[in-house]
């Protein structure tokens, strides 16, 4: 058993930097970047993500000169490398010898390289040259000084429903449902005349005419995250065998959906992701907490690693928005609160061509003379003071549930609205509590949540009875745990529960029923009786013991409960039947807050301040103070600042804090 080295014990403290692509440049150019890293207190750099065809040139003929005199030059810059495999970008030779491990879209056209992700994942030729290559860099890398972590392949996430996808597809089926009968049972394949009787004709859901099965759908999502796993497992495998380095993926969040996070969040070393917030503003500030969050969660709260960030990348809609002067420390050390181990770019240096010519990086093409590489030095040298922390981790009292099954299954065609994106709902129960100033984790909601006072569970759609049952037992042993709207309506096969919503264990730790969906129209707004507001989506449900907090007032559901809470066991259910305005939403939540006892991390600020508390295992503590409002704010202690070496007693507007706590 291979004993795998701590990342922050070989940097000696946290991790600053970024992809480094020194391949598309030349030797004054490398001069260059040596000086401006040291200015910026770069100590790990990601090496090779891109670089395939460089370092395999022609099919099984290695070239790694280059790679060797980079790795040399950073190591003796005092450097560290976090090695790619370069297996998201084969080479245009790789498709010319193997143009069936090209993807193919649902409507059946293949793919060309041209871009990058021009492959199957489950084209064999493809994983054996993934392997290849893997080892060929692990065998050559694995000891290798400068090597601090694996970085495999690039952000698992591209589909594809070619001839090997359907092969592969089968034998997962066959593997998960036994038999064509089950599979028939599963699918619901009588409905539209869609029994199967032999497994040639099972395919993937290709494009079709009308409402794919759902089951089907659901399975290929599951089959393509498994899939997806087993190709990292190999190349991972086949650099284990070499390496006593930690290996990981980086992981995209949180839009592309593509693997179950929480299965790859048990199989990497350390969890990385890459995070490009999609609003600007205090909106961004929610966002990096939201992925922050995740992150540490699908590692089961163990130190993690924010991979890429932008310099000055906000993705919003058609454009992409510049970062403000000190978000870009904001948003670094918004990662460090919540258990980031460090904090990387995408990219060091902006590309002078290429398809990604315009995207921010840390030293930009106007060159060092600038606010962003200015800003970046200065999260450096912010970072590089930041040691003391390292391997320490973050506690939450709140979680909110979050399933991969779920949100794919409300992906299905024919939900009953459009309105039930899983994504949107996760994200808002996240923000109310951020609002609110308290740390959240997510969880699975078949684990343990017996160390959480409270339990919100939004849009958790796709639910087994064991699943419910286990709800049902956190609630009964103490828990209190908030039910949103559409939950439970189906089970792990995307078979509706019968006799009522949600899943029978749910309703018994609820005290409802739900007898039927109203969703509402695009424009309807509905008032309850407690004045609260509400759109989207109402339901027509019976109390079972539950008691009514509002009511709807509307139509044929007036007088008929809205909001509930029921007393079970040790703990309560709270039901909530449609989606409150914001403000009422944040209502509900900070009376949850304030009957489980949950206080926000540091009381009587601005919601704009945001703070974060790491603790070690020795039980010393730091405190994160995010100031992202335009006010100086005055803190409750003056405490030590590891970021400016002295006590602090205020923060000011756009500034921050790293506290030491007695
Ligand atoms: C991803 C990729 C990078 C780069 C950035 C751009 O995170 O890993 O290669 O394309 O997006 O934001």
């Amino acid at each position: 058993m291979t004993t795998i080295r701590h990342l922050t014990d070989q940097l000696g403290g946290l991790a600053f930097g970024g992809d480094y692509n020194p391949e598309q440049w030349d030797e004054p150019v490398w001069k260059e970047d040596d000086e401006l890293m040291r200015r910026a207190r770069v100590n790990l750099a990601t090496v090779g993500v891109f670089s395939w065809s460089l370092l395999e040139p022609e099919p099984g003929r290695y070239d790694f000169a280059w790679l060797d005199a980079h790795l040399e030059r950073l190591h003796a810059g005092g450097i560290a490398v976090d090695l790619a495999t370069p297996t998201a970008s084969p080479p245009p030779w790789f498709t010319l010898v193997h143009p069936d491990a090209l993807p193919v879209t649902p409507e059946g056209t293949r793919l060309t390289h041209g871009s990058r992700d021009t492959y199957c994942l489950a084209a064999p030729a493809y994983r054996a040259a993934a392997r290849r290559v893997a080892g060929a860099l692990a065998e050559r890398y694995g000891h290798h000084p400068a090597l601090a972590l694996w970085h495999v392949h690039n952000e698992y996430a591209t589909l594809c429903w070619c001839e090997h996808t359907a092969a592969a597809f089968r034998n997962w089926l066959r593997a998960r449902h036994g038999s064509l009968d089950a599979l028939n049972e599963a699918w619901g394949t009588t409905f539209w005349s869609q029994r199967y009787t032999s497994w040639e004709q099972v395919l993937p859901p290709r494009a079709t005419q009308w409402h794919k099965n759902p089951g089907q759908a659901l399975d290929f999502r599951r089959f393509w995250s498994d899939e997806a796993l087993a190709a990292y497992r190999e190349q991972r495998d086949a650099i284990r065998a070499h390496s006593d380095r930690p290996v990981t993926t980086n992981l995209m969040l949180p839009h592309y959906q593509n693997l179950d996070l929480w299965a790859f969040g048990r199989e990497v070393d350390m969890v990385a992701i890459d995070h490009y917030p999609d609003a600007p503003g205090l909106d961004a500030a929610a966002d990096t907490a939201f992925a922050a969050d995740r992150a540490r969660s699908f590692g089961g709260g163990r130190p993690w690693l924010l991979m890429e960030q932008g310099t000055s990348t906000v993705y919003a809609g058609d454009r992409v928005l510049g970062k403000e002067p000190g978000e870009i420390l904001r948003h670094t050390l918004g990662h460090i609160a919540r258990g980031s181990e460090g904090a990387l770019f995408f990219q060091w240096r902006q590309s002078r061509a290429g398809a990604e010519q315009w995207h921010s990086a840390m030293v930009p093409h106007a060159g060092p003379d600038s606010r962003i590489f200015r800003e970046v030095t200065a999260a450096g040298e912010a970072v590089a003071r930041l040691g003391e922390p390292a391997g320490s981790t973050v506690t939450a009292r709140i979680a909110v549930l979050h399933d991969s099954d779920a949100w794919w299954a409300l992906e299905s065609d024919g939900l009953p609205s459009a309105e039930l994106a899983y994504h949107p709902a996760l994200r808002r129960a996240h923000r109310a509590l951020w609002d609110a100033g308290v740390t959240v984790d997510f969880a699975h909601p078949s684990t343990d949540l017996t160390s959480y006072q409270l339990v919100i569970a939004p849009a958790l759609f796709l639910l087994s009875d064991a699943t419910a049952d286990n709800l049902r037992r956190y609630v009964r042993d103490g828990g209190t745990l908030l039910v949103q709207h559409a939950s439970g309506m189906v089970d792990e096969r995307l078979h509706a529960h019968l006799g009522g919503y949600p899943a029978a264990p749910l309703r018994q730790a609820l005290g409802i029923r739900v007898e039927e969906h109203r969703p509402l129209g695009q424009d309807e707004r509905i008032e309850l009786s407690d004045g609260s507001h509400a759109t989207a989506w109402s339901e027509a449900l019976h109390t079972e013991g539950a008691q009514t907090l509002a009511a709807y007032t509307h139509g044929m559901l007036s007088g008929s409960p809205a909001l509930t809470r029921h007393r079970f066991g040790s703990g309560q259910g709270w039901y909530l039947s449609t989606r409150l305005d914001d403000t009422d939403y944040a209502a509900l939540i900070a009376r949850l807050l304030d009957e489980t006892g949950v206080g926000p991390e540091l009381p009587g600020m601005p919601q704009s301040v945001e703070a974060v508390t790491r603790r070690a295992p020795d039980g010393r503590r730091w405190q994160i103070v995010l100031n992202h409002g335009s006010q100086t704010v005055s803190l409750p202690e003056p405490a030590h600042d590891l970021i400016t070496g002295a006590t602090a007693h205020r923060v000011p507007a756009g500034g921050c804090a790293v506290l030491r706590l007695a």
